[in-house]
């Protein structure tokens, strides 16, 4: 039989060891974010029944998980609050002593500058109609009205202590507007994480019972991205650093993997990437029927969302998923 030189790739794979000096893909506890959801007026911890192992959290439980995920060396946290009451503006929004205003002061106490404290701010879980702004007499999210809700949200979410704010609205021109309402209230120094790209998904379901927020007519079409577009991502990402974004975000993850490959190319900003409710949700039921190794799909989503190019990523698993990189290395 002739001899060849033959091409190998198997040299490379033959050992766990040997696979570990050549993985280019690492994740590190530090690149996750933890989402939490804090709920204004409850004694216990309330359960998400679309997301097994979530929780609405009071104020004293957030303290305690915002503990145990900076002892993981999780890098941060950002805070949904739903509160007790909702009117047509969103006032619980930027009410000094609002739910999310509190646990963001509480955060701060309980941790300091050890994690990334970020706020959420967007209207949809502070309004009685579960939309993002203010709404006009057809129902239609008015935009500029609304980034003044979104400018004095921001001062709030500042003075309670927030290291970032993270619009997730997609109204056009929040990210300026937030920038100089920051620095015109004394704030030049609070970070802005722009959930730059946001496409109007299905995988927000499970999320929505968690905040509270679901829209109670329409839905999000008229401003959040449409899936079907690929170039427009690219245009709200550039659009938000211009702005001032000092971070973009991908929303949501695992059917937009191409969308964080391209926005990672184009800007020179960290790119996030949320990992959403309905993502988390879709593996932990598939896992609960025996269909799914849980913590084998967990690490691999992971690992592709950082193989796209997101360098953080907002991640309901985001302690759990600290603690397992922690044991194997
Ligand atoms: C609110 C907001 C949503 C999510 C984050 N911020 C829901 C929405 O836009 O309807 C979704 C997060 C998730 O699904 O985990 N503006």
């Amino acid at each position: 039989m002739t001899q060849f030189p033959q091409v190998r790739l198997r040299r490379l794979r033959r050992t766990p060891a040997i696979r570990r000096l050549v993985a280019e893909t690492t994740l590190h506890p530090a690149d996750f974010v933890l989402p939490v959801f804090v709920k204004e007026g409850i004694a216990e911890p309330q359960p998400i029944s679309s997301m097994p192992g979530v929780v609405q959290h009071t104020r004293d439980s957030l303290r305690k998980a915002a503990a145990e995920a900076a002892a993981a060396g999780v890098g941060g946290l950002i805070v949904f609050g739903v509160p007790a009451g909702k009117d047509g503006r969103g006032s619980q929004a930027d009410d000094p002593d609002g739910i999310s205003q509190q646990a963001i002061a509480d955060l701060r106490a309980e941790t300091g500058d050890d994690l990334v404290v970020m706020a959420d701010l967007c209207l949809c879980e502070y309004t009685d109609h579960g939309h993002c702004g203010v709404l006009d007499e057809e129902g239609y999210v008015v935009n500029d009205q609304t980034l003044e809700r979104y400018a004095s949200t921001a001062i709030a979410q500042a003075r309670a202590g927030a290291h970032m704010v993270a619009p997730s609205g997609m109204m056009d021109g929040q990210v300026g507007a937030l920038r100089i309402a920051l620095d015109s209230a004394g704030y030049a120094d609070v970070a802005i994480c722009a959930y730059a790209v946001k496409y109007a998904s299905a995988f927000y379901g499970p999320f929505r019972e968690a905040a509270e927020g679901a829209p109670k007519f329409g839905d999000r079409g008229s401003h959040q991205q449409d899936p079907r577009n690929a170039a427009e991502s690219l245009r709200e990402a550039v659009l938000d650093v211009g702005e001032g974004a000092d971070m973009v975000m991908v929303k949501p993850a695992l059917a937009y993997l191409d969308i964080i490959r391209r926005v990672a190319d184009t800007v020179s900003v960290p790119v996030a990437a949320y990992q959403v409710s309905g993502e988390f949700a879709m593996a932990e039921a598939a896992a609960a029927n025996g269909w799914l190794d849980r913590e084998r799909v967990i690490m691999e989503t992971l690992t592709g969302i950082r193989r796209a190019g997101a360098g953080i990523i907002l991640t309901y698993w985001a302690t759990e998923a600290a603690r397992m990189i922690s044991a194997t290395t």
